[in-house]
């Protein structure tokens, strides 16, 4: 029997993945600036809102009301009701929200995952974005210490049965590779002299996908996977 899979809100990637992302499950996108990293979690969050179902959506470096501007010029719906951006960009003394979303989501990783398990107290989600985690692993003290609340992360996302989608940069230590079920990579290349944006799958627990390194489009409609079977 097939099992149940869940669209990142991209064509070309979900044939990648043989069908989609399995949910209930962690994945890492990972790539250098302006690879699109944004726009992916950008699709995979509106393909939940698409399905009907809620989705949380948490910036913790570009400003919240930045990525309702980008993305609404692209056509996608950052305004509907079960799309829920939480900003939890550094504020400053002058810029004063009535509740502080930096220090509830972005002072570390143990403050995160119990900041999500209060919101699903107000409604539950079942897809999250964390754009980029790259903050909270800084602040962390030592490596051990980053493994152990990213696991205990990774244990309660599945406990609260909800797909991740954590964004990264390309970092020299990868430790949260070996712990999330599922990579994407983004790369951006010189070829002659031309740049080349290309997507590869490096892991996906409890799948087969497509080894292809393939090559993907940004647009005015958002990111473009070219897979080839219709002619794109
Ligand atoms: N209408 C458009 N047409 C083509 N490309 C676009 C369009 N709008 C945005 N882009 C491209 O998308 C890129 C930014 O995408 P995005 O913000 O998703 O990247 P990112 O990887 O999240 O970047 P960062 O590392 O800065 O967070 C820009 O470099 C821009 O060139
Ligand atoms: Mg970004």
């Amino acid at each position: 029997m097939e099992d149940y899979r869940i669209s990142t809100g991209v064509r070309g990637l979900d044939l990648m993945l043989r069908g989609g992302l399995i949910p209930g499950r962690v994945y890492l996108v990972k790539g250098a600036p302006g690879t699109g990293k944004t726009t992916l979690g950008m699709h995979f969050a509106m393909a939940g809102v698409l399905n009907g179902e809620n989705v949380l959506y948490i910036t913790l470096e570009e400003p919240g009301i930045n990525i309702r501007k980008d993305f609404s010029k692209l056509g996608f719906d950052v305004n509907n009701p079960s799309f829920t951006l939480i900003d939890a960009t550094p504020t400053t003394e002058h810029y004063v929200l009535i509740e502080d979303y930096f220090e509830k989501f972005a002072k570390n990783l143990n403050k995160l995952t119990e900041s999500i398990e209060e919101e699903y107290k107000i409604r539950r989600y079942s897809r999250v974005v964390i754009d980029p985690i790259s903050m909270l692993k800084v602040a962390a003290t030592t490596e051990a210490e980053y493994r152990r609340s990213f696991l205990a992360f990774v244990k309660v996302m599945a406990k609260l049965k909800a797909t991740v989608m954590l964004i990264s940069e390309i970092e020299k230590s990868d430790i949260e590779e070996y712990l999330v079920d599922g990579v994407i990579e983004l790369k951006l290349i010189e070829s002659g002299d031309e740049l080349v944006r290309l997507l590869k799958i490096k892991k996906f627990r409890g799948s087969g996908f497509d080894h292809r390194i393939r090559r993907y489009s940004l647009t005015d409609r958002g990111m473009i996977v070219h897979y080839g079977d219709d002619g794109s």
